[in-house]
């Protein structure tokens, strides 16, 4: 049987890919590590469980986390993503100039220790930090925000805590993602 095949072109850290003539059924994150050498963005579970293939969605309402292992390119074909690789500032050569501010409280923190997991969880920790860039959160609610944003990450190293306080800490101390009024969450249920 013949496979079949999609011309596919995205946006992958702010750059327009070349056209490429792929399966239908490939996924996002085998495009990425085979096609493109963007082997930051890891394969864990394979199956939309563990969030190590976690990348960005820029979509038109904004960033969205989205398991790479289980988006097909199909639906990906033409969208704009970003990868761990696309976080940090870089030179013209391409080398890293500065971390993006969540990337280095993971490093403050010492948030990780294999890192396997850290390229999803720098996806879903940028992606609550941008969207509370548009919707600040009372400062009381943060841990609860956090916690959900991350809730989906699995680490088999460290136990999260050291993520969910570098996450907190970016947040608090970024002018205009809180605010000061009272709770607005119901911590009780
Ligand atoms: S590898 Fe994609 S969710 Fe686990
Ligand atoms: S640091 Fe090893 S899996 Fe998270």
């Amino acid at each position: 049987m013949t496979e079949r095949m999609l011309t596919v072109r995205m946006q992958i850290n702010g750059k327009q890919t070349q056209p490429m003539d792929l399966p239908e059924d490939l996924m996002l994150l085998e495009y990425l590590q085979e096609y493109l050498n963007l082997t930051g963005t890891r394969y864990g579970c394979g199956q939309g469980v563990c969030r190590a293939c976690a990348v960005i969605h820029d979509a038109a309402d904004g960033p969205r986390v989205v398991p790479a292992c289980i988006t097909g390119v199909a639906w990906a074909n033409g969208r704009s993503f970003r990868t761990v690789e696309g976080h940090a500032t870089r030179d013209d050569q391409g080398a890293v100039t500065q971390l993006s501010a969540i990337q280095q409280a993971f490093l403050d923190h010492f948030s990780f220790q294999c890192s396997y997991c850290t390229p999803g969880f720098v996806a879903a920790a940028t992606t609550l930090v941008e969207r509370l860039q548009t919707a600040p959160v009372a400062r009381d609610d943060v841990e609860d925000v956090v916690l959900e944003a991350l809730n989906e990450n699995i680490c088999r190293c460290t136990g999260y805590v050291r993520y969910l306080q570098a996450t907190r800490d970016v947040i608090l101390n970024t002018p205009g993602l809180t605010t000061d009024e009272v709770a607005t969450r119901d911590t009780a249920s």
